[in-house]
């Protein structure tokens, strides 16, 4: 069974943190239906979805993925790096706790945003970014090496997250948009793609990918490589520097 944990967009979603966008105006109605489709493509599918419980006080709450990461089957509850966004981690823990999923935590000083976090095979990429600091990196790296990950350290400073930047099919070529990546010669096997939002996929099995529909070249690319490829809008998280990837936790059981 797969289970998808979610929470429903705050009706102050566009007061979320920005830092490499300006801010423009953003719709909370359609962000809410964008939400629900977003939901649905994963219910269509079979997954099993858990609503982490609504916090309207936390405006980015919506970006569940920050708040706990996925290891095989422990959960990694994290301490993001934005003060505005460290309450959110007291609903994604009772949602772990009440879905029966353990879960360890990074404790402060360390600081860790899941959009940090891009795992290909047992290699485990983070992003040192605004968010997720070195200590954070030095908890995740203690808690995952016993457990056989290797945890690789990536500088990001053109993206808020390093997943804004790049994300990685299923046969885990890592997949970005050169102006927003700062070295892909890091990444044994790179694929650019066109488009800035081409940047983020889900993977939701070996043969098909979650991705916005705001990048139809890319879209393309993946389809000529013999992927089956979702698209669905999201532009009003993409506003909020959010993509398909941080919009969800995946629960592989
Ligand atoms: N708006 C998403 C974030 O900055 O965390």
């Amino acid at each position: 069974m797969s289970r998808l944990l979610v929470r429903r967009p705050s009706p102050r979603l566009a007061e979320g943190e920005l830092t490499h966008l300006e801010r423009v105006p953003v719709d909370p109605a359609l962000a809410q239906r964008q939400w629900e489709a977003y939901v649905d493509v994963y219910r269509s599918l079979g997954w099993d979805v858990i609503d982490i419980e609504p916090d309207d006080a936390h405006a980015d709450g919506v970006f569940v993925e920050d708040t706990v990461v996925m290891f095989g089957d422990l959960a990694l509850l994290t301490r993001p790096g934005a003060d505005s966004r460290r309450g959110e981690i007291d609903t994604t823990r009772a949602a772990l706790e009440k879905a029966g999923i353990g879960f360890a935590a990074i404790e402060a000083p360390g600081t860790l945003d899941g959009g940090d976090v891009l795992k290909v095979g047992r290699t485990v990429y983070v992003g040192q970014t605004l968010r997720t600091n070195p200590e954070g990196i030095r908890q995740m790296d203690a808690l995952l090496a016993p457990r056989g990950w290797t945890v690789v350290p990536v500088e990001v400073t053109k993206v808020l997250h390093l997943k804004s930047g790049v994300t990685a099919l299923p046969d885990g070529t890592v997949i970005g948009y050169p102006p927003l990546v700062d070295d892909p010669s890091i990444y044994p096997q790179f694929l650019a793609v066109p488009e800035e939002h081409g940047t983020a996929v889900v993977v939701l099995d070996e043969d098909t990918v979650l991705m916005s529909s705001d990048a139809p070249q890319s879209a393309q690319l993946f389809r000529d490589r013999g992927l089956t490829v979702i698209e669905t809008p999201i532009s009003e998280f993409e506003k909020l520097e959010g993509c398909v990837t941080c919009l969800s936790v995946r629960v592989r059981d």
